[in-house]
């Protein structure tokens, strides 16, 4: 494992912010072989007694909030997040072929008071495993690359018990992305998220996402902002997926590219039954001398969230509300980005999301979605 100089990993263990159920300070396959950590491994089940009411694409569910993409890695986390309350969790990013994690460390700490801003996410942050802080305030990055198991029957297996531990009015989504392959042209690109969909779609798991906003993969880019690819790649899987809903992931638009957010969205939809939004802010990220911290070509730039990307999460969504009033269509709104408290869950549900998830704020309270009910019925 690859190190940068002044990061440790063993200091930090016990910070005043609680221990995460995703360890940073551990390399990806030591979470993935031994976690969840913290209150997910307590084995605590914090369900309350209630009667799925909400209609979230055909399933009916408790609470509209749970997990995005990203830090269940495979069936036992999920059973914990099922455990804790988490209502609607994604299982994290799967491929069609085996992709390797990039090193150690994935995710650091981020320097930043209040918003990341666009403006802002073009100087450096400062990263460090240094967590030490108000877990309300945290920003980290994320930068795992969307790694596979070889062969990929593993993810297949367990993904197949995590769809069958999911109780009443709780939901499990996969999610899904397409790899470069030598020899590919651009259509057997995007025909492999229809076939990484499909081998989602036979373990069992009712709801499948593409991720078309990863920014941590350098050669593969961020597809969203591309009509044609979104296109071409939603077509393709909805062939496969037949009536099985299936939902994209999308990355921030800028107020500037508003029109072909609209444009993607109006041609999309006879394809797709929902957008969650948002992936993570790209921006660079340094130590404190100002060298890149994360190890390897093109790392430099990582994605970032936690609580400095909650405006452009809430922004996100009002738009995509104010499109689905305009198109007159209906889709499902996943509302992600800078979710920390119960407030946050009510603000993204008052601009306008169907569901709600949180993955940063999650990590550092695995009593969130407790929190939530609670005031819910109080
Ligand atoms: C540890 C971690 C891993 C992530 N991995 C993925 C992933 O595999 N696929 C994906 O679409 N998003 C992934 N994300 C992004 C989250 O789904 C989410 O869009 C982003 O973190 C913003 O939400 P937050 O502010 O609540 O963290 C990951 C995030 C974190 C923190």
């Amino acid at each position: 494992m690859l190190k940068t100089p002044f990061l440790e990993r063993s200091s930090q263990k016990g910070s005043t912010s609680g221990e995460p159920f995703y360890d940073p300070l551990k390399s990806y396959e030591e979470n993935y072989k031994d976690g969840p950590f913290g209150a997910f491994a307590d084995g605590v089940d914090l369900r309350v007694n209630e009667t799925p009411k909400i209609n979230f694409l055909g399933f009916k569910i408790n609470t509209p909030f749970g997990i995005p993409s990203g830090p269940l890695l495979n069936s036992k986390f999920c059973k914990a997040a099922f455990e804790k309350g988490f209502d609607v969790i994604h299982y994290k990013t799967r491929r069609s072929v085996a992709f390797p994690t990039n090193d150690w460390p994935n995710v650091l700490s981020v320097e930043i008071d209040g918003d990341l801003t666009l403006e802002r996410a073009k100087k450096p942050l400062v990263g460090s495993t240094n967590f030490d802080k108000d877990p309300k305030k945290l920003s980290i990055t994320n930068s795992f690359g969307n790694p596979s198991p070889e062969p990929p029957s593993i993810w297949q297996e367990d993904m197949k018990k995590a769809a069958v531990i999911a109780g009443s009015g709780q939901l499990l989504i996969a999610s899904v992305v397409g790899t470069i392959q030598k020899g590919f042209s651009e259509e057997d690109y995007y025909e492999d998220f229809a076939k990484a969909a499909q081998m989602a779609k036979d373990t069992g798991v009712k709801v499948i996402e593409v991720n078309l906003s990863c920014p941590n993969v350098a050669s593969e880019g961020i597809v969203c902002y591309s009509k044609n690819a979104v296109l071409s790649i939603c077509k393709k899987t909805k062939e496969k997926l037949g009536k099985t809903p299936l939902l994209i992931k999308l990355g921030y638009f800028s107020l500037d590219q508003q029109d072909l957010l609209e444009d993607i969205i109006k041609n999309v939809l006879p394809y797709i039954n929902g957008i969650s939004a948002i992936n993570t802010l790209p921006a660079p990220v340094v130590d404190k001398e100002g060298k890149q911290v994360l190890p390897g070509q093109g790392r430099l730039i990582a994605g970032i969230c936690g609580a400095s990307i909650k405006w452009a999460g809430l922004d996100m969504v009002k738009r995509l509300k104010q499109i689905r009033e305009k198109l007159g269509k209906d889709f499902a709104i996943l509302g992600v980005g800078g979710v920390m408290t119960p407030y946050d869950f009510f603000e993204y549900r008052n601009a306008g999301a169907d569901v709600v998830q949180s993955s940063t704020g999650s990590m550092w309270n695995p009593n969130l979605a407790y929190e939530i009910k609670q005031k819910l019925t109080g």
